[in-house]
């Protein structure tokens, strides 16, 4: 039984010829369907007509959404291009068969059969291997993006927290910060799709492209690493940001086919990239039948299934337990297996009924949660105030508030290093 081939080719007189081609001898392949464009063969494609599909790369919305709509149809792809540019964008998306537009028909039934072979396009594929035996980091994001060498993959830290705003963002933003004094070059990115706030919190415009812009060049397969430099801003030495979304109704920006290159992208770009998630983790596509559809927390969801690790933040008050100690159950469906770094936030005695709120917290949540090793940040609401207010970083405004020392500690834990001693002087001056 011969292949069934779709194909959705620009030049319809190719497309006709290649056909006739076809029917003019006894060939494995057959053209089953002539798509007229991509929503068309996506249609065919879910329907289960063809195996694969012969497409030329300037199909217009060829992106990775739809090759991902492909694979999960089961279509292999053989990709069609008049240029370098054009071949490399198409490999860049992960299309591993590609052929010059002018190509020999004998030509292209190879291809289409040697796709069927390697089976369906895994978007992102292309980018999976950073690299191996590299030198030593860059210190600064944009000194990585130019040196052009390859480095260690960095790592990957989610900072998520139950609803409430237990301090999701203040938190993620202050480890980026102390990473950074300790000299490790950090990337914060906003990934909140209910409205991110990292642009804000560093004074800088909320409407700047920053993460929707890279996930959108990703998407397109356009989006390679001096670009992604470009789209961080620089706000210290060592610190970059890739600011988020400013309204909520901007979700669908942040698709999850994007941002899972540009997370891994990150990774050549900082030594740590830390990703300020949003509370939500329901999963939507059981309310719907299209599983392609976009997802309402993907960005969330894939953030946390990247993550080399993920930091849970909860508020130190009785409510605020409660709710990490129930979203501590959702966290484990959404990440099976995960093991979060609880770091309990705003931390203050009179919420937890005196005494020393951290025995307090942590004999509570080893109880009810069977937790340990939990980290603090304590209320500190002179710090953060003045933090937000001038839109810098507490190592900026606030060096030794116990928020800053808190959250400086938990950075260095990260990372394996200790905590670095307090700055200042170790003897009293005389008189
Ligand atoms: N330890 C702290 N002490 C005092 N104020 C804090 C502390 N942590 C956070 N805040 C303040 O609490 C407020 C909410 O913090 P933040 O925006 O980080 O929460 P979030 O969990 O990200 O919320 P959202 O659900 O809006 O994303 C901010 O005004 C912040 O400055
Ligand atoms: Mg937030």
């Amino acid at each position: 039984m011969s292949i069934p081939v779709l194909t959705a080719v620009s030049d319809s007189r190719w497309e006709a010829e290649f056909v006739s081609a076809l029917a003019r001898g006894d060939h494995d392949v057959e053209v089953v369907r002539r798509c007229v464009d991509i929503a068309d063969l996506l249609a065919a494609a879910a329907a289960g007509i063809g195996r694969v599909v012969l497409l030329s790369g300037d199909l217009r919305r060829l992106d990775r959404e739809a090759l991902t709509r492909l694979a999960a149809a089961g279509v292999a792809v053989v990709g069609l291009v008049r240029d370098e540019p054009a071949e490399r964008r198409l490999r860049q998306l992960g299309v591993g068969h590609v052929l010059a537009d002018d190509a020999q028909p004998a030509e292209v039934i190879a291809a289409l059969i040697a796709a069927v072979g390697t089976g369906p396009v895994v978007p992102g594929h292309a980018l999976a291997d950073p690299g191996a035996a590299l030198p030593p980091p860059p210190r600064t994001a944009a000194d990585a993006a130019g040196s052009g060498s390859e480095r260690p993959a960095g790592r990957l830290v989610a900072v998520w927290g139950p609803t409430g705003a237990p301090g999701r963002s203040s938190v993620a933003l202050g480890l980026a910060a102390e990473l950074a004094e300790l000299g490790i070059s950090a990337l914060l990115v906003d990934a909140d799709g209910y409205g991110g706030v990292a642009a804000q919190l560093l004074g800088l415009l909320d409407e700047a492209p920053g993460l929707a812009a890279a996930c959108r060049l990703a998407n397109n397969g356009t989006l390679d690493l001096p670009g992604l430099a470009e789209l961080a801003v620089e706000v210290r030495p060592g610190l970059c940001v890739l600011t988020g979304i400013a309204r909520a109704d901007r979700w669908p920006e942040l698709r999850p086919t994007g941002l899972e290159v540009v997370l891994d992208m990150a990774r050549r770009l900082a030594d740590v990239t830390v990703v300020d998630c949003s509370f939500c983790l329901e999963r939507d596509e059981e309310l719907s039948f299209d599983t392609a559809a976009p997802r309402r927390n993907g960005a969330t969801l894939t953030a946390l299934a990247a993550a080399d690790t993920v930091v849970a933040v909860a508020s130190g008050d009785p409510v605020g337990l409660q709710r990490l100690v129930r979203g501590l159950g959702e966290l484990a469906d959404a990440v099976p297996g995960v093991t979060p770094m609880t770091v309990v936030n705003r931390v203050r005695p009179a919420a937890v009924g005196g005494g020393q709120p951290e025995l307090e917290i942590s004999a509570a949540l080893e109880r009810f949660a069977g937790l340990r090793d939990i980290r603090f940040v304590p209320l500190d609401l002179a710090a953060f105030d003045a933090a937000v207010a001038l839109g810098r970083t507490l190592p900026e405004t606030a060096l030794s508030s116990p928020a800053r020392l808190a959250l400086q500690s938990i950075a260095a834990s990260l990372i394996g290093r200790p905590t670095p001693r307090p700055r200042g002087k170790l003897f009293a001056r005389r008189r």
